[in-house]
């Protein structure tokens, strides 16, 4: 699927292909508009379940007390995203979408994370963990039971290639990265296992250029075209970006050590004045969950003590830090749509590509996602993932600061509500790129923007460098 930033009608053949080719269980494509209705409810109900079968192993490997607990007073307690993933998925699947009887309308208000910040979340009278759980799951098997017998088209925006489900999923999947978020938070011996990212011949990140050019010229940023896209990825739209070089991987933690080994923090000559001020009054010497052990470094990575790995991205520093590593190493960040030119600009063809690889969806040998791995894989992984000019692990590993606010498209339209996106542009929040291990592939795309303050560090974020050609 290719955007332009006119809309040109496109047969879904290529995309049915390819979903019939599969591509492996983990990763059910989002569907193609001419996918038939059995398809569609085949894979909305895939999705769910995907993003089910993660909430539930985040929310069974602690105790009641850790459910609970406030872990941190950014994050909320896990129990309370739990029914907040129901609560949302009753409000759009069960009552939008099916037309049903609203189950527990007296607890939209405790949900509703408008009405109250994380920090207070502790003190509302929440589902405790076993009823939080029954009430997602009794709204799940409603909700199987809408997906199958509600029209999977209806002629409205809400249902058009069943992007309510999709829409949902995505949430959910949102908040199972923001809960292992708060696992890392939480102290206490490790309770979440998983494989190491696969070793992989990297050809290692040495015998990699240490940047790429994207040439100047017009590319279409955005899509109108994806079916599942949120609506700050619309529309396409075209951009006229002037040549730049781009970090052909993510910076890595030995990187950033010698920015930190070079007294990085002490020098307010590359710090924004507001990062300056925060890292002062914090006494931050380091990116978050890094401790100096002797001459080097340790981290702590989902309750497990281990040296900082050189070779890996770095992980867990702010915007302000990014930034002021940035201007230290004589770079800057990549603007929005440097990023996106340098992930799905093909310059042989002229063509915008859904991911830097192509067109098909993620499967495992493209990109770090989904928790598989619970860290980043080493820089230089993932050649298959690579775009066509050669930069690596854009998608996947680490979410990626920009120097961009999060701002509208031109031709930007709220859908389905003001909440998910409108309320947070303007220049408060900055857009971050690419997606991390943690997030799975249904909420990543190349199209796809996230945001946060430039303060916050306990995400999955990191950054590469680029500079004006
Ligand atoms: C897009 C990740 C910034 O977690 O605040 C979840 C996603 N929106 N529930 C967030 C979201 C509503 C959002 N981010
Ligand atoms: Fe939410």
């Amino acid at each position: 699927m290719t955007d332009r930033p006119a809309e040109t009608p496109k047969t879904a053949q290529g995309a049915t292909a390819r979903a019939a080719q599969g591509q492996g269980a983990t990763t059910p494509a989002p569907p193609a508009p001419g996918q038939d209705a059995a398809a569609l409810r085949e894979r909305a109900v895939a999705t769910l379940t995907r993003a089910r079968d993660r909430t539930a192993l985040l929310t069974s490997c602690v105790d009641e007390q850790d459910l609970t607990a406030q872990h941190s007073p950014l994050m909320s307690p896990l129990v309370w995203d739990l029914a907040h993933i129901g609560n949302q998925e009753e409000q759009w699947l069960l009552r939008t979408v099916g037309g049903r009887d609203a189950v527990r309308p007296d607890i939209d208000s405790i949900y509703d994370a408008f009405e109250h910040p994380r920090s207070e979340r502790p003190t509302l009278p929440l589902l405790p963990p076993a009823e939080a759980r029954a009430y997602a799951a009794d709204i799940r098997d409603r909700v199987l039971d809408v997906i199958e017998h509600t029209p999977l088209h209806d002629g409205t925006p809400l249902l058009d290639a069943g992007f309510a489900y999709g829409m949902i999923a995505q949430h959910e999947q949102q908040h199972d990265e923001t809960m292992l978020i708060t696992h890392q938070l939480r102290k206490g011996p490790a309770v979440l296992h998983a494989p190491e990212p696969p070793a992989q011949d990297t050809g290692g990140a040495t015998a990699l250029p240490t940047e790429v050019l994207v040439p100047a010229g017009p590319f279409t940023m955005g899509t109108s075209t994806e079916p599942w896209a949120l609506d700050n990825e619309r529309p396409a739209h075209q951009r006229l970006v002037p040549a730049f070089h781009i970090d052909t991987v993510p910076v890595t933690n030995g990187a950033y050590r010698a920015f930190v080994e070079d007294g990085g923090y002490e020098d307010e000559r590359w710090w924004a004045p507001r990062g300056w001020a925060q890292i002062r009054e914090h006494s931050i010497g380091a990116p978050l969950f890094w401790r100096r052990d002797g001459g080097g470094w340790l981290r702590r990575r989902f309750g497990t003590v281990e040296p900082v790995p050189d070779d890996e991205p770095v992980l867990h520093v702010s915007w302000y830090e990014a930034d002021a590593y940035a201007r230290w190493a004589g770079r800057r960040l990549p603007t929005e749509e440097e990023w996106e030119k340098a992930a799905r600009h093909d310059p042989a063809t002229g063509e915008t590509r859904r991911y830097p690889w192509g067109d098909a969806d993620p499967a495992p040998e493209h990109a770090n996602l989904g928790q598989r791995h619970l860290r980043p894989a080493r820089a230089g992984s993932y050649p298959a993932g690579a775009s066509p000019l050669g930069v690596r692990q854009l998608i996947g590993d680490v979410w990626e600061w920009t120097s961009s606010d999060f701002l509208p498209y031109p031709g930007f339209r709220v859908f389905p509500y003001p909440e998910y996106s409108q309320v947070f542009f303007g220049g408060d929040h900055k857009v971050l790129r690419g997606g991390s291990f943690a997030v799975d592939a249904v909420a990543c795309r190349g199209t796809f923007r996230n945001w946060d303050l430039p303060v916050r560090r306990q995400i999955f974020s990191g950054f590469r460098t680029a500079r004006d050609a």
